[in-house]
């Protein structure tokens, strides 16, 4: 998809279709309620009187509301250079804002690429958003809508359906809106990279194939890249990720990522930890077969860390940043860790395996102490770590936790500017009783209750003091239904905030 700016007034762009946001201007408040304000009060978002009056008539009927995602579309619009107008509904106009923008952008090129439209401008909303935000937005969330998984299809895919041109209306400083273009495709494709990588097949994506695509990516856009096998995993005596690795034919790969640019921050060592579990079979403590399928999305934390790096190397942020992914199979075999083994891990602590489908935090213990002993002077992790964190947030948020407020209220900014969400869980010393052993200096699992809770105070003894976070992204890294702004399938979470996090420290 090629992207540009134009700063024409809307009604004068030849086009194949003309996208322009519709706004509810109805104030709500107790005392009007029932009555007359209630209405929607519909109105385009964009000063062009041209474009007001195309849509004057299918307004005033009523047809359009400004609902979110409503989509009206009008061929011919009299007044207009463009062959058609797309009306996007965007909600309230009091509640608007720049994630709005991106999920719009993204219902766009799914709504006209579905009808063979391959080519539309979209008129950033005015006054409601920034421009610069607007114009980023919008880019990402076309990316974002662009993806497809179906690329096994062999036809009737939808490969042969796609917007190949973009044009973002706005106005504004011409140089700081073709920055925030450049920054919405870099983030955009980073994120779509990182879906390229979970979609795939466990077949298809073994540890070491996940480690040529970490190091192909690397070498294109100038970070350095490391990956330890099998013996040097053993050499440093990650005992906890060998412990996983071990019952697997397939060998395991510690993926590192660097990227330390001239001039940066002093005294801050970022550390990004990612699971990259490439198929979760649960081990000996094997999981069902219904639904283990989707276990291929395991290394969505991993994959995360990778998109984020390759945005990062292109954003060129002044802070120091290292990833480290945990790319490994766990399988059950004649060789795979069983119930009641321990193992030691890298730090040196003892661990009682009680239930090997619990190997995500093993491998992230590891990644965690690794981090540390590189220099990192804050660490976050990202992984679909537990089937819990989707019982407590379902589907919506993903769970964060975090060792102190200071590295939380920087991530909630970050959030924000990415238009991901995610819900604080707590880690109160209260719950360290969960982790306890009998025999080791703690419990790879215990009781069903609390357990997502229980994993991140189990990665927390490997974070040690270091300022961490840790990302669990179980409900959110795969679509389980398609939305108007994205398909089913592999969403890419995380890798935007990660990427205004370390924005955030470099600025
Ligand atoms: N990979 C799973 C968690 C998961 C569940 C990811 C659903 C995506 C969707 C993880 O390794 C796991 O199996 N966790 C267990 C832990 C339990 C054995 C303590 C779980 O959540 O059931
Ligand atoms: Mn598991
Ligand atoms: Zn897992």
């Amino acid at each position: 998809m090629k992207t540009n700016l134009s700063s024409s007034s809307p009604s004068t762009i030849e086009t194949p279709c003309l996208v322009v946001v519709v706004l509810d201007q109805a104030e709500k408040n107790q005392a009007d309620k029932g009555k007359e304000k209630d209405k929607p009060a519909p109105a385009v978002a964009t000063s062009d009187a041209a474009v007001a009056a195309a849509a004057k008539d299918v307004i005033a009927s009523g047809e359009v509301t400004g609902k979110s995602f409503e989509t009206t579309l009008l061929h011919n619009p009299a007044g207009l250079k463009a062959k058609r107008l797309l009306l996007l509904g965007g909600g309230k106009a009091k509640a608007f804002s720049s994630s709005d923008v991106r999920k719009l952008a993204g219902v766009a090129v799914r709504t006209l690429k579905s009808k063979s439209i391959r080519s539309f401008a979209f008129v950033v909303p005015e006054t409601a958003v920034a421009a610069a935000d607007g114009v980023r937005a919008a880019v990402e969330g076309a990316l974002v809508g662009s993806f497809e998984p179906d690329y096994y299809k062999s036809s009737g895919n939808s490969k042969d359906q796609k917007i190949d041109d973009l044009t973002i209306v706005v106005q504004g400083d011409a140089k700081a809106l073709q920055a925030a273009l450049d920054a919405g495709r870099i983030i955009g494709e980073s994120q779509n990279f990182t879906r390229d990588l979970v979609n795939e097949p466990s077949n298809r994506m073994t540890p070491n194939i996940l480690a040529d695509r970490a190091r192909k990516m690397a070498s294109e856009v100038g970070l350095g890249c490391d990956v330890l096998g099998p013996d040097k995993i053993k050499d440093m005596k990650m005992g906890a990720f060998w412990g996983v690795a071990q019952g697997s034919d397939e060998p395991p790969a510690l993926i590192v990522l660097r990227y330390d640019p001239a001039g940066a921050a002093k005294n801050i060592h970022l550390g990004l930890v990612g699971k990259g579990i490439t198929f979760d079979t649960g081990g000996i403590s094997i999981k069902p077969a219904d639904g283990m399928e989707k276990m291929k999305y395991d290394m969505a934390g991993g994959a995360a860390m990778i998109g984020a790096m390759r945005a990062i190397a292109l954003l060129k942020p002044k802070v120091k940043v290292t990833a480290i992914i945990l790319a490994t199979e766990n399988m059950p075999s004649g060789k795979a860790q069983k119930p009641g083994d321990v193992q030691i891990a890298m730090s040196g602590k003892s661990i009682e395996i009680i239930n090997t489908d619990a190997e995500g935090r093993l491998v992230l213990a590891d990644g965690l102490t690794y981090a540390r002993q590189l220099g990192c002077t804050h660490l976050v992790d990202a992984a679909t770590l537990t089937g819990a964190i989707v019982v407590a947030l379902g589907y919506v948020n993903a769970g964060v936790f975090a060792s102190d407020d200071q590295i939380y209220d920087r991530f909630v900014q970050a959030l924000k500017q990415a238009g991901e969400k995610m819900w604080r869980m707590p880690l109160d010393d209260e719950y360290k009783d969960l982790i306890k052993s009998n025999i080791a200096d703690m419990a790879n699992a215990g009781s069903r209750w609390g357990g997502a809770i229980f994993a991140a105070m189990f990665l927390k003894e490997f974070a040690e003091d270091t300022p961490w976070l840790h990302l669990d992204i179980a409900g959110t890294a795969w679509m389980e239904e398609q939305k108007p702004w994205i398909a089913k399938g592999p969403s890419g979470i995380a890798v935007r905030s990660l990427v205004e996090f370390v924005k955030g420290w470099g600025a």
